[in-house]
């Protein structure tokens, strides 16, 4: 992910800001329909990679008013999104959207799910990708998040500067796992390594949202192995934004083999810790 933007290699129609704000008002769109028409009881619609990976009618309707608004908004721009893929665009900008980063909690009731969308050019790919704008609206309280392609990052629109502890062992840090259970082995036996050697461990249920607690020092570190891009793109760019280093392992950038963010002096000790588990293979 690059931290500057030359405008002048975007297409004509379309500055960073303008894009931001859209990013704001698609996420808060759709975080009022999650909200307000959440059912007391969340039945699962259907599930995906495991019985555990699930879908609720909520996923498909928010990803289908956001499909919407970005096609009554951008109609030329290409859509990324969990539930229903990729629809080509000619303009050279992917809309990236998780419509409920948070699934299971939002089945249970838990308060941290969100709905998460970024702006990208080149390949919706991490690894490759240019993020320029995204926003991640935490639904139950609201809060939001937004960032600029070097235009920093905000949350309910106060600036955000990353600070970082003196010490891995007093960070607070994110993570999460995955639904396969092979993979949620590897990640135990990586957490065994980690826990011991920072401050305390926290599974918050959306990569969005800690990725954002980040950008606001609610967390002082994440990682994650197997994110999706619609999970990280615009929570990264909100952590990148706020001042935050967010990289792979082994000089990678990040992406579905391993996302790490923090401060960029306690980032270099935990990708070290982590390098050494091999955190970002499933052995
Ligand atoms: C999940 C959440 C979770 C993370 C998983 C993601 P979903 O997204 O972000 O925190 O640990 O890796 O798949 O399935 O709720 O959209």
């Amino acid at each position: 992910m690059h931290a500057f933007i030359d405008e002048t290699h975007l297409p004509d129609d379309v500055t960073v800001t303008a894009l931001r704000e859209l990013a704001e008002r698609l996420a808060r769109s759709a975080g009022e329909l999650v909200r307000t028409g959440r059912p007391d009881r969340v039945e699962v619609a259907s599930t995906k990679s495991t019985a555990t990976d699930v879908v609720t009618r909520m996923d498909a309707d928010s990803e289908a008013l956001l499909r919407r608004e970005i096609a009554a908004a951008r109609p030329d721009d290409a859509v990324l999104g969990e539930e229903e893929g990729s629809t080509g665009g000619t303009s050279g900008i992917t809309w990236v959207v998780d419509p409920i980063d948070g699934t299971v909690n939002y089945l249970y009731g838990v308060a941290s799910y969100a709905v998460s969308v970024a702006a990208v050019v080149g390949p919706p790919d991490p690894a490759r990708w240019t993020v320029l704008a995204g926003a991640v609206h935490s639904v139950v309280d609201g809060r939001t998040w937004t960032a600029g392609a070097g235009a920093g990052a905000t949350l309910d629109g106060v600036a955000l500067q990353v600070s970082e502890p003196a010490e891995l062992a007093q960070c607070l840090v994110g993570t999460g796992f995955g639904y396969d259970a092979g993979r949620r082995g590897a990640q135990a036996r990586v957490l065994v390594e980690v826990l011991p050697r920072v401050r305390d461990i926290r599974r918050l249920g959306s990569a969005a949202i800690d990725l954002c607690l980040v950008a606001s020092g609610e967390l002082d570190l994440y990682y994650e192995r197997g994110l999706n891009p619609w999970d990280m793109a615009a929570g990264a760019l909100v952590a990148q934004e706020a001042g935050a280093r967010v990289t792979g392992l082994h000089g990678r950038a990040a992406g579905h083999d391993m996302t790490v963010a923090g401060g960029s002096s306690r980032v270099a000790e935990l990708v070290e810790l982590l390098e050494g588990t091999g955190a970002d293979t499933d052995d």
